[in-house]
This record gives structure tokens, sequence and C-alpha cells, in this order.
């Protein structure tokens, strides 16, 4: 008998073996089985134009967060026209594709629009400006944003403040302004502090947690934190995950939202290979913390990153190259969340 069922399932093997060859499960379906959501930037401009860049968005990511369209620049160029045509885009594209969305940015120092910067507004005006803008973009969005970057980049490296608009003009509680508006504007999305360099246990993070703890005891709606993750090839973060852990032992959850590691350019093997390590490892941490519940990368092929025009003579930060084919650091990815990992 045993014998019969050996061969009958030796050939139902052999006839469903070739389909099950034929697809390897996505990196989304792979993140699934930990509880993570695997992520992407998006270029709006590359996903209209590009059916790869389309395609490879669509299947292997299960959250996407707009690189520049919900911006505040981008969404209100002009003061009371809004423009929510690309962002309005991408939710589309996100729902067909069974995406959750994270929302970047509400309160940040760069990508104003113009009216806003070059405008002379007392205290009380942008006050109630940065109120507006965060009850009407949040209110927008309504009930369809995961994850909402709230306040991102507010520590200068030290742990101080940086010296933005807002801290200038409305003193260090615009951050807890911001936090209850949002939560005010749409109670069910996730609101998430977000900066760089706040990877490993360091002065900014530190700073980022006594800001979290205390805006926790103060009863202020944030739920977790972003760290962006813009690393290079040469340094990988080695205090990743108890960093995330003390953010979780405050009751918050964490988040990998903006990974890329470059390198100067040329790319050679050494540093595909020390660029793979980078992120096997912060992916690692990510899933070594239960509240770690998203990994996303910041662009995901090199033909669409931001990072040649910022940095001079360096790139290559991505998972896929400009032709989309894999490099290590996506097989490191792939291999991860394959890997039977413990949470906790
Ligand atoms: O919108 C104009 C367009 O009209 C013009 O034709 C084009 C010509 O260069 O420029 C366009 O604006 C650019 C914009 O991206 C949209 O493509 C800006 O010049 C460019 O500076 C801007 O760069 C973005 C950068 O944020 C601005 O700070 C990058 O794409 C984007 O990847 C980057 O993302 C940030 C996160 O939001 C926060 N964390 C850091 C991360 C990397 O800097």
């Amino acid at each position: 008998m045993r014998r019969f069922l050996a061969i009958v399932v030796g050939a139902l093997v052999l006839l469903v073996a070739p389909t099950a060859a034929a697809a390897p499960p996505t990196l989304r379906a792979l993140a699934a089985r930990h509880d993570i959501r695997i992520g992407t930037a998006v270029d709006m401009s590359a996903l209209a134009a590009d059916p790869v860049y389309r395609r490879q968005v669509g299947s292997e990511f299960s959250t996407v967060t707009a690189e520049n369209v919900m911006k505040w620049e981008v969404l209100e160029p002009q003061r009371g026209q809004y423009d929510w045509s690309a962002a309005d885009r991408l939710m589309a594209f996100a729902r067909q594709h069974g995406q959750a969305v994270r929302g970047h940015v509400l309160v940040w120092h760069s990508q104003l629009p113009a009216w806003l910067t070059a405008g002379s507004f007392s205290s009380d005006q942008l006050r109630q400006i940065l109120r507006k803008h965060i009850f009407d973009t949040v209110g927008h969005f309504k009930g369809r944003i995961w994850q909402w970057d709230v306040v991102n980049e507010a520590f200068n490296e030290d742990g101080t403040l940086r010296d933005t608009i807002w801290l200038e003009k409305l003193g260090p509680g615009y951050i807890a302004d911001a936090f209850r508006w949002a939560h005010e504007a749409d109670p069910s999305a996730k609101l998430f502090y977000n900066d760089y360099n706040i990877e490993d246990v360091n002065a900014k993070s530190d700073a980022v947690y006594q800001l979290v703890k205390t805006l926790r005891a103060q009863g202020v709606p944030v739920e977790g934190v972003g760290m962006q993750a813009h690393e290079t090839v040469d340094y990988t973060p080695t205090t990743m995950r108890q960093n995330m852990q003390r953010f979780q032992r405050l009751g918050l959850d964490t988040a990998v939202t903006e990974a890329d590691v470059r390198m100067v350019m040329p790319p050679d093997a050494a540093k595909l290979g020390a660029q793979a390590d980078v992120y096997r490892s912060m992916l690692s941490d990510c899933l070594a913390t239960d509240r770690c519940i998203s990994f996303t990368v910041w662009g995901f092929t090199d033909k669409y990153s931001w990072v040649p025009g910022t940095f001079e003579g360096q790139g290559a930060a991505n998972l896929l190259d400009e032709t989309f084919t894999p490099k290590p650091a996506y097989d490191a990815v792939r291999a991860t969340l394959a890997a039977k990992e413990h949470r906790g």
C-alpha cells in the first residue's frame, strides 16, 4: 500500500512540478510568510512610461511609497490649488495590485512649495497653514493609507532639533501638533516619525527615542519609527536590531522605509558583495523584530535612482541593475526572506 501511495504521490509531483518550477515565489509572497510587507518607492514617470518597471512594482512588492508625488510642492503648487492626480494614480495602482500605501510625507523642511517658503507668514498663519495641509492631505486619502510619515528628518546628527521653518516659527510643539492633527484626520492610519542615520543606536536615534517616549507619555498618537536606511557599501549598521527592539519595548512599530546601499562607481564583485551583506543584515534585523512591519527599498532598479543626481560619482544602490538584472543584493534579500527566520 505504502509503495502504491508513493507511486501515486510521485506521479502527482511529476504532473505539478513543471508549473511550480516555472513560478518561483515573488518577494511579496516570501515576505508574507514572515508577516511583513516588502515595499518600494515608486517613480510615477517610470510607472507610466516603462512597462517592465510597472510589471515588477506590481508583482514583487506588497507596499508602495510615492517617491515624490505626495510631497507638499507637488500636491499644492499654488496656494489653495491642489493637484492630487499623480498621487491618485499611485493609489489606484496600489489598489489594483493589493498593495498597502505608505504616505510620504506630511511635515518636512524640503520640497515645500515656493509660495510657502517665500511668503513671510506670521507664526499663527503658518500654524494654520500646516494644520490645513495635514487635514486636507490626510483627509483626501482617508482610510486608504497604511502608514503616514507624519514628521520627517526633524533632527540633526547630534540629536538637537533641526533648524527648519517649522521649528523656527512654531517651536518644538509642531511635532506633537502634527501627530494629533493627522490622527484626527484619519484615526485608522499608523503614524510614523521617519529619519535617516537612525538605524543604529547613536545620538540621533537616542533623540528620536526620547521624543517618541515623551510623546507617548503625553498621549500623542505616534505609533511607529521609520528608519530610512540610506547606506553605503562601506558600513553595515551594527546595532539596528537592538535599536528596533528598544522602540518595540515602548510599544511602537518600526519599519525600514527607504533602503538603498550606494557605492563609488563603477561596481565590482567586492562592492556588490558588500552591498548584498548590508541589505541582508538590515532585512534580518527587521525580521528578527516582531514589530518591524515593513521593509521598503527606495527604488528597486538602478535605472531610476536618486543617488547619482545627489552623490556625484556614486550609484548602483538598488537591488536590480539598470537592465533589471538581479544583483547579489537581490539574491540576498530573496534568500533571507526564503530562509526560516525567527522573530522576537
Ligand atoms: O519636479 C521637477 C521637475 O519638474 C523637473 O523637470 C526635474 C528636473 O530635474 O526636477 C523635478 O524635481 C525633482 C524631484 O526629485 C522630482 O523628480 C528634484 O529636482 C529632485 O531634487 C527631487 O529629488 C528627490 C529628493 O527626495 C528631494 O529631496 C528624489 O527624487 C527623492 O528620491 C528624494 O527622496 C528623499 C525622501 O523623500 C526623504 N528621505 C531622503 C530621500 C532621498 O533624498
